[in-house]
């Protein structure tokens, strides 16, 4: 196996290993630990079934079934399809707007989400470009370059985290068919409290652990000052130095860490450039200092 970091700092290439095989002890340890310091692994020219993709995702933590339940694949609940094509029927196929504004997956629940692993079938393409990018944000280097009186003035503080804030966000977009939350899936994502700032598991560094998709506001701060202060981390998680941007081809699984980094999914591409991508939510649930060590 070969790991190649992106010059970005964020990212790296992964090499020489099938994904589909199971994964030997001293493989998931080196992946485990390149996930922590890169935040984003591409490994190019995979193959996988959706219950490859469970499993191999099922190393890291249990998998999420997503709360809308709307598109998986048969016989997987835990296997998510993100797609904007269409069966014969006309149906959709998949979600077709996942993830399009900055966000962190599961920071909305209580229990919140190691990593996601995305295995691409399809990728649209115009002019002989990928569209369709999947961008991150290094939210380890966010942390580290926060002024310290911003960090001694929010360190030890909550944010509130809401599901429904990205849902409703996405509802209003053109062409939208999510419907609004019924009262049973509303009960099941409650809006959660979530430290500003934590320790990585696996690096052991703090990162910044706000995201504009689903932070609502700080808790113990006046309405005005806690809206200024998420406006404020907000644009400055958004500068350039933090982002990285995938560019995807068919065959790449995307593993990406969600507690060290924000995303979000480019929105350029139309309805007749079709993208059908399988994604696995890995909770955090294991020990991954231990396992990293
Ligand atoms: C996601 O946020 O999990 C979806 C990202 C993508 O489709 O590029």
């Amino acid at each position: 196996m070969r790991i190649t970091p992106n010059n970005a700092g964020l990212g790296a290439r992964v090499e020489g290993i099938d994904l589909a095989a199971p994964l030997t002890q001293p493989d998931f340890r080196t992946l485990l630990r390149a996930l922590g310091q890169y935040g984003v692994l591409c490994f190019p020219g995979q193959e996988l079934e959706a219950a490859q993709l469970s499993e191999f995702g099922s190393r890291f933590g249990d998998l999420e079934v997503n709360v809308a339940n709307l598109f998986h694949a048969p016989g997987h609940p835990e296997v998510m399809i993100l797609s904007n094509m269409r069966d014969a029927e006309g149906k959709p196929v998949g979600l077709h707007d996942a993830g399009q504004g900055w966000h962190t997956d599961m920071s909305y629940s209580h229990d919140i989400a190691l990593a996601n692993a995305l295995h691409a079938k399809t990728i649209p393409m115009r002019d002989g470009r990928p569209l369709g990018d999947t961008q991150f944000r290094n939210m380890h280097a966010a942390y580290d370059d926060l002024p310290t009186e911003v960090v001694q003035r929010l360190e030890g503080r909550i944010a509130i985290h809401d599901f429904e804030k990205f849902w409703e966000v996405m509802r209003t977009r053109p062409g939208s068919i999510r419907k609004p939350l019924t009262p049973e899936q509303r009960a099941k994502k409650p809006p959660v409290p979530q430290p500003i700032f934590r320790t990585h598991p696996i690096t052991g560094r703090r990162v910044l652990y706000c995201n504009p998709g689903y932070a609502m506001r700080i808790e113990g701060l006046e309405p005005a000052e806690s809206d200024a202060m998420l406006e404020y981390l907000f644009r400055h998680q958004a500068q350039e130095k933090y982002l990285y941007s995938h560019s995807w081809a068919p065959g790449d699984l995307l593993m990406w860490d969600n507690i060290g980094t924000v995303h979000n999914a480019a929105a350029d591409y139309g309805p007749e450039e079709p993208r059908y991508i399988l994604r696995v939510q890995v909770m955090a649930t294991r020990d991954y200092a231990s396992l990293a060590a």
